[in-house]
């Protein structure tokens, strides 16, 4: 079977996000259920979550990778001193231009590509974006970021498509039709799944001291097939 072009989900995104950027600001991130957005409510829980995980202080130096829309650089930015919001779709970054916050700056460019200085960050997002990587590009993206944290900095990778529970997502004929055309066509569904132990041990190889994986509470509306991990640098406090 030939290999995935690199660039296949690079371009699924720029064409979502041109086509997309009037529309519902969830559905620009396709953060829906049924085809539908999520809810307010839904999405707050989320919010809790990502802040509660990140453990964020007024003083720190943040970078939302992957930020779409800038939901959640948006969320951060009140609540930190600054954000460096990158994403590889121009229109998503220039959708949220009239209400961009003074500490946040966007960054258009591929997450693959990206060099940060030593030490730049505090705390690094990549919510919903690891799963356009290849297992290879995301591993190289651990070990370009592990340099990049401060003592007792720490990374959240959220929304992870769990490899375990990969059939709990393609739970009806018709899912399971789309994944399996999609292997064949070139055009996968999801994207990577990831093995929990996967991130566990690729991020120790890549340099990481602590590595928690999370498992979602039940009431996240993609709990049953999605885990978050915590990834903390060198020289860092234990973790939770
Ligand atoms: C599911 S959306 C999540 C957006 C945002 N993190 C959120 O949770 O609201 C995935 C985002 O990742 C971006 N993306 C995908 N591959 C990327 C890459 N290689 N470099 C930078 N951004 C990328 C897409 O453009 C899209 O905005």
């Amino acid at each position: 079977m030939p290999e995935l072009d690199r660039d296949y989900w690079i371009n699924v995104w720029r064409e979502h996000g041109s086509s997309t950027r009037y529309e519902h600001p969830q559905l620009q991130v396709m953060r829906t259920c049924a085809g539908q957005p999520l809810s307010d409510p839904q999405v707050q829980s989320i919010e809790v979550d990502i802040l509660k995980n990140l453990d964020l202080r007024s003083t720190h130096s943040v970078a939302d990778l992957g930020c779409g829309n800038g939901w959640f650089s948006r969320l951060l930015a009140g609540r930190c001193r600054t954000v460096l919001a990158c994403d590889v779709s121009r229109d998503l970054l220039s959708s949220w231009d009239s209400d961009c916050p003074s500490n946040v700056q966007r960054r258009v460019g591929d997450i693959r590509h990206l060099r940060f200085n030593e030490g730049e960050f505090d705390r690094i997002l990549a919510y919903g974006v690891l799963q356009y990587l290849s297992l290879a590009e995301t591993l190289t993206l651990f070990q370009t970021l592990v340099g990049s944290l401060r003592p007792n900095g720490r990374i959240l990778l959220g929304d992870l498509p769990d490899a375990r529970r990969m059939w709990t997502f393609f739970n009806s004929a018709d899912r399971r039709a789309a994944y399996f055309r999609g292997l064949v066509d070139q055009s996968p569904v999801i994207g990577s799944w990831f093995d929990p132990d996967w991130i566990f041990h690729a991020a120790h190889f890549a340099g990481f001291e602590h590595v928690d994986i999370l498992f979602q509470p039940e009431h996240l509306p993609y709990a049953h097939f999605r885990f978050d991990a915590v990834l903390g640098r060198p020289n860092s406090d234990k973790l939770s």
